[in-house]
């Protein structure tokens, strides 16, 4: 009996293809840099039976319904606002994702961009290697105090709770907003729900943790960016497509808020030329948020293991809810 085929969009830790190798017959776009391009995704799909994808591609309708032999996708990430779920859905096929195995990887790496936008580390770093640096000097490289400043959650799952967490070493005082209330978050860490507009009113620093969906699109723009102090630091590490980005390149431009650190942007890659990019005040990442070895080698093996038991006809072990 042919092995079923298991197209992989990237190149993956080594245990996470051993173990799909063991399974099925796979197709793999071995690179690490560049993502596979959409037609030959679609054209490998028409008779893939799973799909290990990731943040990367577009997997929609047209992916989905070109696959008359397909019977499961995972994703190795928690965000899956890249798969048309409706379509899958509809043909009755599964769709794994990675939640919980990257949440502390991710709030490391919201809180390291936090303190790199206030303090401006990365600043900071081009300045001496440049060989600007002729001096100490009393106001050189001043930011933002991060102890004891107001920080606001919006978005407070895992992730957000895991910065929360964070923030309490640090004497924060934590607000947070969420479509829920969290009261067991409230009572556990002291955390306070306020409105959005009140939270953009109060705080210091603004992390944005909201998953991306056609609801949280531009959740952020030039109103919710006008609430926010003039000292304000904004993160983001959840998805480039809930903020207005023009609206934020604005606000950072007329010093309406003191700075940005971004993980994420609405087109990745982002532009070089993008006009965020030119701003001093703007901290840049490539999406990188959960990405220490460990959480990577963890999110390949549990997408890995989604597919298995799809391809098995088995529940996942983290199914998206359809
Ligand atoms: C990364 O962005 C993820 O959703 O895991």
């Amino acid at each position: 009996m042919n092995k079923p085929k298991i197209v992989v969009t990237r190149k993956i830790p080594g245990p996470a293809l051993e173990l799909l190798k063991e399974h099925g017959e796979t197709y793999v776009w071995d690179s690490e840099e560049e993502a596979i391009p959409y037609d030959i995704l679609a054209h490998e799909m028409k008779d893939a039976a799973a799909l290990f994808t990731n943040v990367s591609d577009r997997i929609d309708r047209a992916i989905i319904e070109g696959a008359p032999n397909l019977k499961v996708i995972s994703t190795m990430a928690v965000g899956f606002d890249n798969i048309d779920i409706q379509a899958a859905g509809e043909r009755g096929i599964p769709v794994g994702h990675t939640p919980g195995i990257l949440t502390e990887a991710t709030a490391d790496l919201t809180f390291a961009l936090l303190m790199a936008t206030a303090r401006r580390i990365v600043e900071g770093s081009e300045y001496v290697r440049s060989g600007q640096w002729q001096s100490w000097g009393p106001m050189l490289l001043t930011g933002q105090d991060i102890y004891g400043a107001t920080l606001g959650i919006i978005g407070m799952g895992r992730i957000g709770e895991g910065v929360a967490r964070r923030a309490l070493g640090f004497e924060m005082k934590v607000l947070y907003h969420n479509r829920n209330r969290k009261p067991e978050a409230e009572e556990k860490w002291g955390v306070e729900y306020r409105g959005l507009d009140d939270l953009l009113r109060e705080s210091d620093f603004v992390v944005l943790l909201a998953p991306g969906s056609a609801q949280n699109k531009h959740m952020l723009g030039e109103r919710e960016f006008k609430l926010m102090k003039s000292n304000a630091v904004f993160i983001n590490t959840s998805r480039g497509t809930n903020v207005d980005e023009e609206a934020l390149y604005r606000a950072l431009k007329n010093k309406e808020i003191w700075a940005a650190g971004l993980d994420v942007f609405a087109r990745e890659p982002v532009d070089p030329d993008h006009p965020l990019l030119s701003l001093p005040n703007v901290t840049v990442l490539p999406h990188i948020g959960s990405a220490s070895i460990a959480t990577r080698e963890n999110m390949a093996m549990t997408a890995a293991q989604n597919i298995v038991a799809g391809l098995k006809g088995k529940p996942l072990h983290f199914e998206v809810k359809q």
